[in-house]
């Protein structure tokens, strides 16, 4: 199998993820609270979900799933293929604004990272490619952005760290050229790959950074835990992201202190 016939298969099924959420945005559908009022799931999720794992288990049945919702949310090791998938990546978006929310797909190989796609779905953008392949956003091929510091960028940040200065999150943000909140971390993704932001600063599960990091890696963008650990793709952990430039002054200025 070829990663061009997977691509075009994923693209195919993000389509129709993206016409199914679209529909179903007229209508009364149901939502529901996860650990708390903020902490939201609607049906939408669920079913969309349900929708790309019925694609992957037809074309790959012997692949294993990481995804957000339903009984899909651990799994053993990144050992043999891997797909990480959050069906709706912004869920408070899609519920309170009908916009600004992604889906989001990564395929894994005992732990490398090969594909990544990220959809914009209301602004029809699709961000992908993968290791070797070069970052796209939908026909068009992206050039690497530049590797600017954290003075010279915007940087995106999870509401609640910078609100409740979370690892020297206010210090961090003063330094850059300005602090942007989207609450969706795909958005935050596509807005680094496209020379927008320097970097993110969140706290993300692994269905939340799999399909940016292949995107990021490819650009030879720095990314960890914000300790600086290896991502452990097991529960939330608290992420950075940003230009090689920007990583090492966040570390250094900041948090290595
Ligand atoms: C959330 C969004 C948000 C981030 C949260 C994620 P969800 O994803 O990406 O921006 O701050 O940590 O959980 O739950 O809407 O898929
Ligand atoms: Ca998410
Ligand atoms: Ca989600």
């Amino acid at each position: 199998m070829t990663a061009e016939k997977m691509i075009i298969e994923i693209k195919d099924w993000i389509r129709e993820a993206a016409d199914f959420i679209q529909t179903s945005l007229t209508t009364d559908f149901a939502v529901s609270q996860k650990s708390g009022r903020t902490d939201l799931v609607t049906s939408i999720d669920e079913e969309t979900q349900t929708l790309l794992i019925k694609k992957i288990k037809e074309h790959y049945p012997a692949d294993k799933i990481l995804a957000e919702e339903k009984g899909y949310s651990t799994i053993d090791s990144l050992a043999g293929r891997v797909w990480i998938i959050d069906p709706i990546d912004g869920t408070m978006n899609f519920v309170m604004e009908q916009e600004n929310f992604c889906i989001m797909i990564a395929v894994f190989e005992d732990g490398i990272g090969k594909l990544g796609f990220i959809y914009d779905v209301m602004k029809d953008e699709l961000c992908w490619g993968g290791k070797g392949i070069g970052v796209f956003l939908g026909e068009q091929r992206l050039i690497q952005p530049k590797n600017l510091g954290l003075s010279a960028g915007l940087l995106g940040m999870n509401a609640y760290m910078f609100g409740e200065d979370i690892h020297c999150a206010r210090k961090i943000g003063h330094a850059s050229m300005g602090v942007r909140v989207s609450g969706c971390a795909g958005i935050e993704m596509i807005a680094m790959l496209k020379g927008n932001h320097i970097g993110y600063v969140s706290n993300l599960s692994p269905w939340d950074y799999a399909a940016g990091i292949v995107l990021l890696e490819e650009f030879h963008f720095s990314y960890s835990t914000i300790e600086g650990k290896a991502l452990s793709f097991s529960g939330r952990e608290y992420f950075l992201a940003a230009t090689p430039e920007a990583y090492s002054e966040i570390k250094t200025n900041f948090l290595d202190k």
